[in-house]
């Protein structure tokens, strides 16, 4: 049968290990043509992120994806401060090459704008991995552009899920819960991957080993990043592939089970800033509550070793 024709995606992101993976697996997955890569603020500052997602695509041999730079701050609060978790230079040490080329001088959402009133109607689809400063802005400032958007697929939130910077909040819309209230309220066609799904998708050290063994430089370099975040949590025997299950289901929506719930954002400054709730009130949002987690897995393995 021949193929589909590969799904046009921008990727939205603060690299960041498990971006990195995430990143990696795209790269490595003809089904997604990806148009460019928009940075954000997150993990680590705007210019690390920026610099990393260039990283990533020098490895790769991509340097014809152009990077544009996004939200160095959150909407109306300050930047959360870099999480060690992801190393110094906000991608765990890795051996990745420098740059090829520089961030292109255009802002991200003004790219990302004229992207979608170029291509058709509903044919762009943004995997979201970050905080969701850009496509808040997009949707402010660029309705008409915002509202082409074919589906948003980001992670982000925790239903019934314990947070991981709060209670009930989740880094990616704890950093900047304006913007994620902006996106959830904004009626595009949104997939939430919430913590509930991502904690469940993890890669044990046999998963890196067999990754490191392929023989394959994408799939050594996940290897190489999950080392990475298992030096961030040493007493862990596995590690949760949040961002890319973006990708995962992108690639496979069969692999997870989707709910339509109505969510707010809780928009405080309290413990519980960014938190989801489900609220008769709130904004219908598809919300992923259950994966096959093995078969997630093996997808991601089958993707970067195929290469
Ligand atoms: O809560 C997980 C999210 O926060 C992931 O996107 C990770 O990269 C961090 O940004
Ligand atoms: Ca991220």
């Amino acid at each position: 049968m021949p193929h589909a024709k590969p799904r046009l995606v921008v990727i939205d992101t603060d690299p960041g290990i498990d971006d990195a993976i995430g990143i990696l697996l795209a790269l490595s997955s003809p089904e997604l043509s990806i148009a460019g890569i928009t940075t954000v603020a997150g993990n680590i500052g705007i210019e690390t992120t920026t610099r990393n997602a260039g990283r990533l695509l020098a490895f790769a041999g991509r340097e014809d994806i152009p990077v544009f730079t996004g939200a160095a701050v959150p909407f109306s609060r300050p930047g959360p401060e870099p999480l060690n978790l992801h190393g110094e230079d906000g991608i765990g040490g890795v051996n990745l090459p420098a740059p090829a080329r520089d961030p292109e001088a255009r802002p991200a959402v003004e790219w990302l704008a004229d992207l979608l009133l170029r291509e058709e109607a509903g044919t762009v689809d943004v995997l979201a991995l970050g905080p969701l400063t850009n496509l808040a802005q997009l949707v402010l400032e660029k309705p008409d552009a915002a509202k082409r958007i074919g589906r948003i697929v980001a992670m982000g939130g925790a239903v019934h899920e314990r947070g991981n910077v709060g209670p009930r909040s989740e880094f990616n819309l704890w950093a900047d819960p304006e913007a994620a209230a902006t996106v959830v309220e904004s009626g595009l066609p949104l997939v939430l991957i919430p913590l509930d799904v991502t904690r469940r998708v993890r890669a044990s050290r046999d998963f890196t080993d067999a990754m490191s063994k392929s023989g394959k430089p994408a799939a050594a370099m996940v290897a190489s990043l999950i080392e990475s975040y298992f030096e961030a949590a040493t007493h862990q025997e596995s590690r949760p592939l949040h961002d890319p299950c973006v990708m995962l289901f992108a690639l496979a929506p069969d692999l997870f089970r989707l709910e339509e719930l109505r969510l707010s954002v809780d928009v405080g400054a309290a413990e519980n800033a960014g938190a989801l709730a489900i609220d008769e009130n709130g904004s219908p949002v598809q919300v992923t509550l259950g994966v096959d987690a093995p078969a997630a897995l093996d997808l991601l393995a089958r993707q970067l070793i195929a290469i």
